[in-house]
């Protein structure tokens, strides 16, 4: 049974704290909540005690027996501070230790986790971001907080992620994955892009946007930074990513080139649209009295998977499509993809066999990578996060 220590600091957020606690507890682990005592003006220490089964305690001047100063820190599997503020960020960059949580943070030898939740100001401060580079630098997880409402009318980043991505993204650490893509910036996009006819209807595709945002996830339990455009994904945001949401293959397109331009490793799991109507009409569109339907006239969409493919001057970003492949009286979905890598000038290729409807909207997936330099890798049928670790693998050997 894994021993999870969950630092919990003083924000608003720390009532979110309580679901990611229950969520740890369900499912058979073992927390011991360490509050600091400016949390405790959120939370109480009766509701910490109650959902986690154990005393709870914020100093280090009680229990003094018991050496929890000491001893909690070097028990752990993994220490998990949620939410972090710009406070305990400072402190744990600089390495003080004036209280338990701290104290704990410096004894830990397991991995360490934070959540920092604030307001954007205080996330952006120049402070703040470089006490995130040093505990980043040290191996730390830090999730990039959220971007939405905040504790006022305002919103923006600084909204601690849902406790339920928080928990997959330290379920993924718990396992132990290398943080082989920290330091590096990835860009992945997912869902499906819309082209309107009118403000009401639109040409649109079946893609659910799991596949990219079980890249984003595995990704970011590898200490990547992670950039997800999503186009029309109604899931929940992954957890310390940098989401942001497009609907055309034109916004996907303008977006993907803007976050590629520092990016060390691109994925294109969104389906774009081929073809979009070449004319858009801004008021809906009638039946008429003659009962004859409208001709709707389509236009090819860019390739964006080429355009990155074209744009990059040296050998980053690694880049990396999706197939989704039918076989026919031509040629297998294999040999099919090997033509469209070919055509796409991509470094690896991703190939899903689709006939009859298999993948959209599943958990499961199964896919063969190509390489460009002729490798050929089966994934066989699993959840999506186990694919998405081995295309990470695929990417992270050729990265170096
Ligand atoms: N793609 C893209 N821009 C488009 C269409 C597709 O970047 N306008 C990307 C997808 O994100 C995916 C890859 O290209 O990574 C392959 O998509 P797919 O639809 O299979 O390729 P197409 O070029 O549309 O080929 P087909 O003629 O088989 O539809």
């Amino acid at each position: 049974m894994t021993e999870i220590v969950l630092g919990v600091s003083g924000g608003i957020a720390s009532y979110k704290a309580a679901e990611l606690l229950r969520l740890f507890t369900e499912s058979g682990h073992r927390v011991r909540v360490v509050p600091t005592a400016s949390s405790l003006h959120f939370v109480g220490a009766a509701t910490w005690e109650a959902l986690s089964g154990r005393p709870v305690q914020s100093g280090v001047f009680e229990h003094v027996d018991e050496v929890a100063h000491v001893r909690i820190g070097q028990s752990a599997d993994l220490v998990l501070v949620a939410p972090a503020t710009a406070n305990i960020l400072a402190k744990a960059a600089h390495g003080l230790a004036d209280d338990l949580l701290t104290n704990t943070l410096l004894t830990a030898r397991c991995p360490v986790i934070f959540a920092p939740a604030m307001h954007t100001e205080m996330w952006e401060h120049d402070a703040t971001q470089a006490n995130v580079e040093i505990l980043r630098s040290r191996g730390h997880v830090v999730i990039e907080p959220a971007v939405g409402r905040l504790t006022g009318t305002d919103s923006g980043k600084g909204r601690l992620p849902a406790p339920a991505e928080i928990f997959a993204a330290a379920l993924q650490v718990l396992e132990g994955r290398p943080q082989d893509l920290a330091g590096k910036h990835v860009v992945i996009s997912a869902g499906g892009t819309r082209e309107f006819l009118d403000p009401v209807r639109f040409i649109g595709n079946r893609s659910s946007g799991r596949q990219g945002y079980a890249l984003a996830e595995a990704a970011v339990a590898r200490g990547a930074r992670v950039s997800v455009v999503a186009a029309n994904v109604s899931l929940p945001d992954p957890a310390g990513v940098d989401l942001v949401p497009v609907v055309s293959t034109e916004d996907l397109r303008q977006q993907m080139h803007l976050a590629a331009a520092d990016a060390d490793a691109v994925v294109m799991a969104a389906a774009p649209a081929d073809f979009r109507p070449a004319e858009w009409v801004d008021s809906k569109i009638k039946k008429t009295a003659d009962g004859l339907a409208p001709d709707i006239r389509l236009v090819e969409n860019p390739d964006i998977l080429v355009e990155l493919v074209k744009a990059r001057t040296s050998k980053r970003p690694v880049i990396v499509g999706f197939a989704a492949e039918t076989g026919d009286a031509h040629a297998s979905v294999i040999e099919h993809a090997r033509a469209k890598l070919a055509r796409k000038g991509c470094d690896l290729l991703v190939v899903n066999d689709v006939s009859a409807g298999k993948v959209f909207g599943q958990d499961d997936n199964e896919a063969v990578i190509l390489g460009a330099d002729g490798t050929v890798d089966e994934i066989s049928h699993g959840p999506k996060i186990q694919l998405a670790h081995v295309i990470w693998d695929a990417v992270v050997q050729r990265l170096d």
